[in-house]
């Protein structure tokens, strides 16, 4: 049994134009995740393989290639959901009152968040994430889909940095797509990663200081 599935998504593939044409969501959908979905099903199979075969001698590989896939899977699949048609504005509830706190104010936050998508050098995301030691929110850039991470920091809202995320439209101008996206962000899907991000603990009680959290 695969474990892993290509999720539909909750709006048509025209449905984000202007902002993202529909070819490049079908696309981006149907072939790009789809491929990392396969693959990551793939590779568990080729452990259950080597496993039963006694041979790890591959297993670098094959763990890169989970690392790399399942972490494909789960981004695309947060990406889809972040965004929605006219979507976009600010946050309002809990998410707002962090990204104030955490980042000075959504201006701000906003900056920041689209210099890391536009900075990454090669493939990559850009990322706000749940920290849960300090409990607090903080930028990533992720290189390719698992790469450059902290430990145990869970993603809210992802910003997809690869070339097949715009070229098609966008060409050489991605700060073009950077900015559009922002027309498209589903906040209450945001808020409710944090609501769920906020519970994780990753019992270290003694590596965060007084000043952390609220
Ligand atoms: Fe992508």
């Amino acid at each position: 049994m695969a474990p892993y599935v290509l999720p539909d998504l909750a709006y048509d593939f025209g449905a984000l134009e202007p902002h993202i044409s529909g070819q490049i969501m079908e696309l981006h959908h149907g072939k790009h995740h789809k491929a990392y979905v396969d693959k990551a099903n793939q590779t568990l199979e080729k452990l259950d393989e080597a496993r039963d075969k006694k041979d790890l001698s591959q297993l670098p590989g094959l763990e890169k290639s989970l690392a790399f896939n399942l972490s494909g899977h789960v981004l695309h699949s947060i990406f889809w959901k972040n965004l929605m048609p006219r979507g976009g504005d600010a946050p309002a509830g809990e998410l707002a009152r962090f990204i104030t706190r955490d980042f000075g104010s959504f201006e701000s936050f906003k900056s920041q968040l689209t210099e890391t998508s536009a900075t990454i050098m090669g493939s990559g995301w850009g990322a706000l994430m749940w920290e849960p030691v300090a409990q607090r929110l903080v930028t990533c850039q992720i290189y390719d889909h698992q790469s450059n991470l902290n430990q145990g920091g869970m993603p809210l809202m992802v910003i997809d940095a690869w070339e097949h995320a715009y070229y098609l439209q966008y060409r050489n101008q991605k700060l073009a797509f950077f900015d559009a996206v922002w027309n498209l962000w589903n906040w209450d899907d945001v808020n409710v990663r944090l609501e769920a991000a906020r519970r994780l603990d990753l019992q270290v009680p003694d590596s965060v200081g007084t000043g952390a959290g609220l």
